[in-house]
């Protein structure tokens, strides 16, 4: 599959640099030309001797060597490369590439080539989550040719628990071959509901909710980027409309319901209902504005189409993925949303906390399907949403 594919790998200080070997090796099983590039600090954790004999390659180490000037010097390595993947980045080699730094072999060569680079981080969870590394993530996330690989959750060499792993040797040759692959949702449509809906009660006021659309418009983005077809159907937000996706307004849930519906209709792989519906609306709209000529109430409410629960039992219906905002009992009930709307996954996140929710730029959450779950911890709306997809992405060919 990667036959005559160019690939630099970049090895920096990191415990999972054992790893590394490994993805060497599946790459040139895959059929690979692969070079290895060793920061200092990458040496500490396995010698040049094992990256050499593993990719059949001599492994570059100094930048201000004779000796491999005379062979291949960096600028033509840098220009040999189809493709660089770091791994693993360590928070150091993140923050000096982030800095455009060239004050080694490695980052001399990321700022020289004109390759896509991929970065597949591994640190201590609380230094992934310090917020000088999502700085410096969020600063490299607005480069187009760069790619941010993971990291994965669980449990990290230093006993401590969260996100910071390095991906799975298998899972980072898996996105080397979706790269050359124009991407891992190449070739499929995906049909995304985003933000709240609109339940009019008479031609000035509405029932709504504070959905600000940032994870269903973030996972159109990682959708696009991935390679999918995305049509997204969207509730009023404040939000542009992502380039390269055809977004659809709608303000009710019914007139969601029937854009979705008609999206799935001209076929549809995956469908991700991450809008925030609103459960009821006013039986009857009134036509004129109400006065207040009372002192009390009552607006009649009628509970409104599941949209979600539709497309999942449709007979031609796509992975169906939904959301579960909770305050409480966050997974449980999630879990219960899942078996009662027969989703294939469902995304849970506790919207009472202040960090994460609605209108934040952030989010943690819990992913749950038939038989798994993944959780992933504080990291911005943009991340997870390419975290949540290459999810989807690895179900789907399961
Ligand atoms: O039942 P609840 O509203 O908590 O379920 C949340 C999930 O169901 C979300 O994925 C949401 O987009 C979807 N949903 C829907 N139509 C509704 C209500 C919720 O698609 N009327």
């Amino acid at each position: 599959m990667l036959n005559g594919r160019r690939i630099l790998v970049g090895v920096t200080g990191g415990i999972a640099a054992y790893k590394t070997a490994e993805l060497v090796r599946l790459l040139i099983k895959a059929g690979a030309d692969v070079r290895v590039v060793m920061t200092s600090g990458g040496q500490e954790f396995i010698t040049p001797l094992t990256m050499q004999a593993l990719s059949g390659n001599p492994v570059h180490t100094h930048l201000l060597d004779t000796d491999a000037e005379a062979g291949m010097g960096h600028i033509e390595l840098a220009k040999w490369a189809d493709l660089v993947v770091i791994a693993p980045a360590s928070a150091d080699f993140i923050a000096r590439i982030s800095a455009g730094m060239a004050n080694d072999l490695l980052t001399t060569l990321c700022l020289a080539t004109e390759a896509p680079i991929a970065l597949a981080p591994a640190m201590n969870q609380a230094m992934w989550k310090n917020r000088r590394t999502q700085r410096n993530i969020e600063a490299l996330s607005d480069d187009p040719k760069l790619f941010i690989w993971g990291p994965a959750d669980g449990e990290q060499a230093c006993g401590d628990i969260g996100a910071g792993r390095m991906l799975e040797p298998e899972q980072l040759a898996g996105r080397v071959k979706g790269h050359f692959d124009h991407g891992f949702l190449h070739g499929k449509k995906v049909v995304i509901t985003a933000g709240p809906t609109r339940e009019a009660i008479d031609p000035v006021r509405y029932i709504s909710n504070h959905s600000s659309g940032k994870m269903g418009y973030a996972l159109a983005i990682a959708a696009r980027d991935a390679g999918a077809q995305v049509e997204l159907v969207s509730g009023p937000v404040a939000i542009p409309a992502p380039e390269g996706v055809e977004t659809i307004y709608v303000s009710s849930a019914s007139t969601m319901l029937e854009a979705a519906q008609n999206a799935v209709d001209k076929g549809c792989d995956i469908f991700i209902a991450s809008a925030a519906v609103a459960d009821y609306r006013p039986d009857e709209i009134q036509e004129q504005k109400i006065k207040k000529s009372q002192d009390k109430m009552v607006i009649e409410l009628i509970k409104n189409p599941d949209i979600v629960a539709t497309i999942a039992a449709r007979k031609d219906r796509p992975f169906t993925v939904g959301f579960a905002a909770e305050t409480q009992d966050v997974v449980a009930y999630a879990e219960g949303k899942l078996q009662r709307k027969k989703l294939d996954m469902i995304v849970a996140n506790d919207v009472s906390d202040q960090r994460i929710g609605f209108n934040s730029e952030n989010n943690e959450a819990t992913v749950l399907w038939n038989g798994g779950c993944q959780s992933f911890s504080l990291q911005s709306k943009s991340l997870l949403a390419v975290n949540i997809m290459a999810l989807i992405a690895s179900r789907i060919s399961s």
